[in-house]
């Protein structure tokens, strides 16, 4: 069929929309219409070009996955070399960086740009009269190889250039990555699909532009910013660094936020300051900072020495993967009884902390990555994620490495553990003095039943001295035996002794969580605890009534059901009601009862001390509230843990009401827990 004006104006209009769009998404970071939307628009457009494929382009938004996968990439060679980066790894570094600059230039004043080194691979990008024409890597710095028909399923890099203004022919640098979320979201795909995993999101984003078949690389979520311009033909471009990244800002590239013009080389010290202090909670690793001389026209004077610019360099950061050895591998037994394989470490510091130990998770990982006593491995911290041990360095081996075995009895207790797929777990229950422990602590814990100074030393006391066997029994114990503890003076007893008692004035939600059943958090027992309304019905509700509370699947109806059927955990919950704890019933079926933040949105940042950002979240979603990733004049509240970065700036500049973790904590307890 052929297309109509009014066909041919609505194709024009809605790729003209789409990109717009993507240019608010992905360079301003600021959407204006829900993802919904969105794809709505593409969708249409989708359709019409089907049915006029006439109308098809090949820039157009529809047309990022090229139709067939290649038999090999083709290789490119650059125009202009692309270059890589002197490092410096101290202040002193970089101040002979800035007096050799200054003696070169015969000037006491050089401005800077000081930007982030992000993490991923450099990418050249060509377009001519302002349509993308060929993606390159930057392989050895002479000659790379064509990635074009990957490169184009990038979201954040744009196929035809926005605005006026640009070279005719214009190749733009930056560098590809992929976010940490994006990271974990890949491995958790590839490990369900039992597929290769990625060591980091480096290696993850290098893996992902290296596919032949670019659909791959369509699923693989991969960003962008941009940092520079190689050739620049038949068009003039503003005279500085910081000006030139600016302009590519408007044409469409995506600009990083942590870039800065700044006066000299001391206000670049300070940067690196800033930006190593909110590494942990950017959205993707960074190796350190760079510093280029802004003025273009200095950077020309100063020119190359062996690849590497005299106008430029690397400042890096402490290294978020080091090699250290396996000097064990201990079973940690958890309160449900679930064994947890831990490395120990020969003392290492990663990203600027020691680490000594490293979760392996569960057997089926230990034996993935075939970790041995006597291993040297790399280790990673990064972000606000716990360390891991990466891989094994196979060819540094020691001879005589025995493989890993799960233990058949609990290495506690010695009941029998019982095995599936990815958990082992000691079936010894609460004789199981491991979980005892864990399971008092939980008790005790400030989320639970809140007995303020029931420390770890003094559970681990009486529950090795035998003094208690379960919870119930904790409201049960005498002064005289408190005052019989190590370091225990009369004071502390009584401390500990009113600290019980104020305990006992409780909430049904912390009363639930703190029985500690199995895989019921603080969310799920807030709504168990809205829905039921009385201890009674919880315990008396079937599967079918479990089902319908809200954030209750099967697997934990099961569990609450084998919790509550259980006797002796009956008996346990009727002694603790003997000692005297209480709490209101809550009045069920009462909307605003059950969701007393509906309506408010909240945004968090940084890092919080006392739980994860996803605890955080699913707490304030079990009041009612909505938790957005970015902050607008509609947010209600910025909720700013360590090290917050661009969003608490965003939150103080339109003048929105920050709470610290603190807030944070009060508003989720002044709201029925
Ligand atoms: S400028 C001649 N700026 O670091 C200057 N590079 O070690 C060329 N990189 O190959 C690079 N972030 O892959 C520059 N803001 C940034 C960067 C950056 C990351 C990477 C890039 C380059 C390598 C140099």
């Amino acid at each position: 069929m052929k297309a109509n004006s009014k066909i041919l104006q609505r194709v024009d209009m809605l790729r003209e929309k789409i990109n717009y769009h993507i240019y608010r998404y992905h360079v301003l970071d600021d959407p204006e219409i829900p993802d919904a939307e969105y794809d709505r628009l593409m969708i249409e457009l989708r359709q019409l070009e089907q049915q006029y494929p006439d109308l098809v382009i090949s820039n157009s938004p529809t047309q990022r996955i090229g139709a067939t996968p290649l038999s090999a990439f083709s290789q490119v060679r650059h125009e202009q070399p692309m270059l890589s980066l002197g490092n410096a790894f101290d202040d002193e570094e970089v101040v002979n960086f800035d007096r050799r600059i200054r003696e070169r230039l015969h000037t006491d004043h050089v401005e800077y740009v000081a930007e982030a080194k992000i993490d991923g691979l450099a990418i050249s990008l060509l377009y001519e009269n302002g349509e993308l024409m060929r993606a390159a890597t930057r392989g050895d710095g002479m000659t790379g190889e064509d990635v074009t028909h990957n490169v184009r399923t990038i979201d954040a890099i744009p196929l035809t250039l926005r605005g006026s203004g640009y070279p005719k022919r214009l190749e733009v640098r930056g560098e590809v990555f992929m976010s940490r979320a994006g990271f974990a979201r890949l491995n958790a795909h590839q490990q369900k699909k039992d597929e290769k995993l990625f060591a980091n999101p480096r290696n993850a984003a290098a893996g992902s532009l290296r596919q032949l078949d670019p659909k791959i690389t369509a699923q693989r979520p991969l960003s962008f910013y941009c940092y520079g311009v190689g050739v620049a033909e038949q068009g003039v471009l503003p005279k500085g660094h910081y000006q030139v990244v600016q302009a590519l800002r408007d044409w469409g590239f995506p600009v990083q936020k942590e870039m800065r013009l700044l006066k000299d080389i001391h206000a670049c010290l300070a940067f690196y300051k800033q930006v190593l202090a909110k590494r942990d909670a950017l959205a993707h690793d960074i190796d350190g900072v760079v510093y280029k001389v802004n003025n273009l026209e200095q950077q020309r004077a100063l020119g190359y020495i062996s690849r590497e610019p005299r106008w430029a360099i690397a400042h890096k950061f402490p290294a978020q993967e080091e090699l250290t050895k396996v000097s064990a591998i201990d079973i940690q037994v958890g309160r449900t009884g679930a064994l947890t394989p831990v490395a120990r470490l020969e003392p290492v510091q990663v990203g600027g902390v020691t680490v000594t130990n490293a979760t392996l998770h569960n057997e089926s990982e230990v034996l993935r990555k075939d970790v041995r006593v006597g291993d040297i491995v790399i280790v990673r911290r990064a972000g606000d994620v716990i360390p891991e041990v990466v891989s094994v360095v196979l060819s540094q081996r020691p001879q005589k490495t025995a493989l890993f075995v799960m233990p058949d009895c609990c290495p506690v207790c010695n009941s029998k553990v019982i095995k599936s797929e990815t958990v082992s777990r000691c079936s010894g229950g609460l004789i199981c003095l491991a979980q005892r422990k864990e399971g008092f602590k939980h008790f005790a814990s400030r989320q639970a039943m809140d007995i303020e100074g029931f420390g770890e030393k003094l559970i681990e006391q009486l529950i090795d001295n035998d003094q208690v066997k379960t919870v119930a029994d904790l409201y049960y114990i005498k002064r005289e035996v408190l005052i019989g503890l190590d370091r225990m003076a009369e004071k502390s007893a009584d401390n500990v002794l009113a600290a019980l008692e104020k305990s006992k004035q409780t909430t049904l939600p912390r009363f639930l969580f703190a029985l500690g059943v199995r895989e019921v958090g603080v969310a799920t027992a807030r709504a168990l605890a809205n829905h039921f309304g009385s201890i009674d019905k919880v315990m008396n509700a079937d599967f079918d009534a479990l089902i319908k509370v809200p954030d209750v699947g099967p697997i934990v109806a099961n569990h609450v059901m084998d919790f509550f059927s259980d006797e002796r955990n009956q008996k346990i919950i009727q002694q603790l009601i003997d000692a005297g704890l209480t709490w209101p019933d809550i009045e069920v079926n009462t909307d605003s009862g059950h969701f007393p933040l509906a309506g408010n949105t909240y945004v968090l940042t940084g890092t919080l001390m006392t739980m994860t950002r996803d605890e955080a979240k699913q707490q304030l979603q079990a009041l009612g509230a909505k938790v957005s990733g970015s902050v607008s004049a509609k947010t209600t509240a910025v909720i700013a843990g360590d090290k917050a970065g661009s969003k608490l700036t965003k939150a103080e500049k339109l003048g929105i009401e920050v709470l610290d973790e603190s807030g944070l904590v009060e508003l989720l307890g002044s709201h029925s827990l």
